[in-house]
């Protein structure tokens, strides 16, 4: 709260702390957050319930997003999408996985967000090693994860 003007300005933090921590915006984690920021537990509630990336029911523990926006669709995402979901099984809790509009990675679309990374840019084959990789707890998808690319300038 100190790093701004507002103390209310820290809510997406704060409650970017409480998913992190529960795997979800908890009741129980909200009225913990509100507490220390001396807001409602009722605002950051609605803070919550905004953001997408903020979840207000449970979720899987692995978290993947689609994007399914201009770039990315024009490139496969809808059959992205549909062969996440099918490689996830469906009813597995272990899986979230949903369509998401433009994630800002469009030069790498298509693309995904697998556990807050991104991934692109991906081929519909390749959500199933993805999600095997995930099962398995080995590294997901090495060759296709963006924090292993290089910077523009890079030689
Ligand atoms: S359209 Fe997919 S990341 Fe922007």
């Amino acid at each position: 709260m100190g790093r701004y003007p507002d103390r209310r300005s820290a809510s997406i933090p704060a409650l970017w702390a409480v998913q992190e921590r529960y795997g979800w915006c908890t009741p129980e984690g909200i009225r913990q957050a509100a507490a220390v920021m001396r807001v409602t537990p009722a605002y950051l509630e609605s803070v919550a319930s905004f953001y997408d990336l903020l979840h207000t029911s449970p979720v899987g523990t692995h978290r993947i997003e689609v994007c399914t926006n201009i770039s990315c669709w024009m490139r496969g995402a809808d059959r992205l999408l549909e062969a996440f979901q099918e490689a996830a099984g469906g009813d597995d809790a272990n899986f979230y996985v949903t369509g998401f509009e433009c994630l800002g990675a469009c030069d790498i679309a298509p693309m995904a967000s697998i556990d807050q990374r991104y991934y692109g840019p991906l081929e519909a084959a390749e959500a199933g090693v993805a999600i095997d990789q995930l099962r398995a707890g080995q590294e997901v998808l090495p060759d296709k994860a963006l924090a292993k690319r290089g910077l523009a300038g890079d030689a």
